[in-house]
């Protein structure tokens, strides 16, 4: 069973977020514009709202590599509280990748919003979803 993690960053939040989800998996976080070598059972895919939607680079990385790609699962942040998910959902789907139903969204820092966020307690809680979905596709990173 082959896990990666990738991510797109402006500002390093979502960075930050998905190197917790990649030590929580034993995987390497890598930024979108990384190639895809191999296909991945599960992969997983960090973005976060800008303008109202997500980077290019991730609808990019998501036309590029989708079909090496087992399921998709989403995490990322944002000032609002709203999340890319429902976006990259039905983007992924149009492309037939499988998209995982739950998806992780924290607060992430913007301008005077949210300061020292993500913090410890929300990358504790990204690597918790990290491992629990890991476990239900899987059986878990030692299995
Ligand atoms: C250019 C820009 C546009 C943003 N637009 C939104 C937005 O429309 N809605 C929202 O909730 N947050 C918005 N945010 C806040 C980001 O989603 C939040 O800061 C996120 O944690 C950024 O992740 P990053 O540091 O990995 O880039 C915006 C941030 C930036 C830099």
């Amino acid at each position: 069973m082959s896990v990666e993690v990738y991510y797109y960053s402006k500002g390093g939040n979502t960075k930050k977020l998905a190197d917790a989800v990649a030590k929580a998996v034993g995987a390497a976080a890598k930024d979108v514009g990384t190639p895809l070598e191999n296909k991945a059972d599960i992969l997983f895919l960090g973005s976060s709202l800008y303008a109202g939607g997500f980077d290019p680079a991730v609808a990019d990385f998501i036309a590029k590599y989708g079909s090496q790609i087992g399921t998709l699962v989403c995490f990322g942040s944002s000032a609002s509280g709203k999340s890319t998910f429902n976006k990259v959902k039905a983007l992924a789907e149009e492309k037939g990748v499988k998209v995982y139903d739950e998806f992780y969204n924290c607060p992430g820092h913007f301008l005077f919003l949210h300061k020292n966020r993500p913090n410890q307690e929300d990358l504790d809680k990204a690597a918790a979803f990290a491992k629990k979905v890991y476990g239900v596709i899987c059986g878990g990173p030692n299995s």
